[in-house]
């Protein structure tokens, strides 16, 4: 059965909406010119955190569209640089509560969503859904991911898939191991670390805090399988369990396999470690895909990806999406923007920079890489669990709690039984 945990917040969203009044509140807004979007002019500031590289490159593919659709408005690029949000979200948020929101910004289809409409601070956008006919075009349980209350609150990008190692081919061959048979399990995968580190090269790059947070969530993935995991999230598996402490037990020992320097690295340079061959593996979401594209690097000989060990069968998703924060300056240049995201040749001009796969369901696969071609083909019949580091599991207090923790445990300020008595307390906050 196809299902993405969707965990509280509704009847609390309903209340906060009807005191403000919140949803709709544009509704006039919006022109008719012959896209169908918005967009009476000026400029359009949209936040995001895509600020370089292959990131950059997605919103720039974007906006060119963006700039075919609706030349009377002004693209202007609000982004703040850090992976997975990690600086973004929380100026983000003072600028929300000064009263001083962009036009339009990113968040995760989920639990981050709830966030902020809980907060009352996005608008019900699902007019736009039928001025830009966009209600059958997107996946039921994605619309359902984005509704509460019958609203629907952000207009989706785009689909990202969180499980996948990627490694470098010669790396492995270096270290006797063949890049075409993947380790089926983390216990197989242990035994392949091992080799590489046999060899001086580093087994397994990592990055920041969230990019470890990332990591811990493919392992959970991988060791508990879907339905336990998917219990982390809907308060069905108990997280002071013996199977969680498993699987925090090879967190720790995969940590022990990755670089020294990972507090100091972002995920590109994370990734870069395994396009230039100094380390054999990195877990990343599928973002990463058009990191070895924008490089040249070819899939089969320069690098190799496969789910991560045990987590064949799921995909671990996310999904980007586009908001109307209440307050805009240009609701209408955001209305703009939001036909930009949604339409289909906007989706396909920016997810084959993005190495994600459409949210929309009509665009032809054949646009796409053959890496994007597998994941159309996961997301289609794998089993969806919601990643918990890109906001699709849980709320931002929680990935915030959970961060900490992580932090914590991986530079030794805690033990593994702390860590996990941390992590139990924080998905029970
Ligand atoms: C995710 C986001 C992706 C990608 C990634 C790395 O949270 O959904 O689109 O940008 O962060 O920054």
């Amino acid at each position: 059965m196809r299902r993405i945990a969707t965990v509280a917040g509704i009847a609390a969203a309903s209340l906060v909406l009807a005191a403000c009044g919140g949803g709709g509140g544009t509704e006039d807004g919006g022109d008719t010119d012959a896209t169908g979007g918005g967009g009476g002019g000026g400029e359009v500031e949209v936040f995001t955190w895509w600020a370089q590289g292959s990131e950059l490159a997605g919103l720039e593919a974007l906006e060119a569209v963006f700039a075919e659709q609706h030349p009377d408005v002004e693209f202007v690029n609000g982004a703040v640089a850090g992976g997975a949000g990690s600086a973004a979200k929380d100026l983000l948020q003072t600028r929300l509560q000064a009263g001083d929101p962009p036009d339009t910004f990113q968040a995760h289809a989920g639990e981050e969503l709830t966030d902020y409409i809980d907060a009352g601070q996005i608008e019900d956008v699902s007019y736009l859904y039928e001025e830009f006919g966009l209600t059958d075009v997107f996946p039921q349980d994605l619309i359902d991911l984005l509704t509460v209350d019958d609203a629907i609150y952000s207009v989706p990008s785009n689909i990202h898939r969180s499980n996948v190692v990627w490694a470098n081919p010669t790396v492995l061959e270096e270290a006797g191991l063949d890049p075409a048979s993947p380790p089926a399990d983390i216990d197989a995968w242990m035994a392949d670390l091992e080799a590489v580190e046999a060899t001086g090269a580093v087994p397994l790059s990592v990055g920041m805090t969230w990019t470890q947070v990332h990591l811990l969530e493919t392992v959970l993935m991988a060791d508990l399988g879907a339905e336990a995991y998917i219990g982390l999230w809907t308060g069905e598996t108990d997280w002071t369990g013996a199977d969680v402490t498993a699987a925090l037990e090879d967190f720790e020992t995969l940590i022990g396999f990755t670089n020294t320097d990972r507090d100091g690295l972002d995920w590109p340079e994370a990734t870069q470690m395994v396009i230039d061959g100094t380390a054999a593996y990195n877990v990343m979401g599928d973002w990463a895909v058009a990191s070895f594209e924008e490089q040249e690097v070819e899939r089969g000989t320069g690098f190799v990806e496969f789910p991560v060990p045990g987590s064949d069968g799921m995909f671990g998703f996310l999904a980007d999406s586009f908001t109307l924060p209440v307050g805009a300056p240009n609701p209408e240049g955001a209305e703009a923007w939001l036909d930009t995201v949604g339409s289909l040749e906007g989706q396909v001009a920016f997810n084959k920079a993005k190495g994600s796969i459409p949210a929309r369901t009509d665009a032809d696969p054949a646009e796409f890489s053959e890496y994007q071609q597998s994941a159309i083909e996961s997301y289609a019949n794998d089993t969806i669990v919601p990643s918990l580091a890109h906001g699709a599991a849980s709320p931002i207090a929680v990935l915030n709690a959970v961060s900490d923790a992580t932090s914590k445990f991986t530079t030794g300020a805690s033990d593994l039984a702390g860590f996990q008595e941390e992590l139990a307390a924080a998905a029970g906050s």
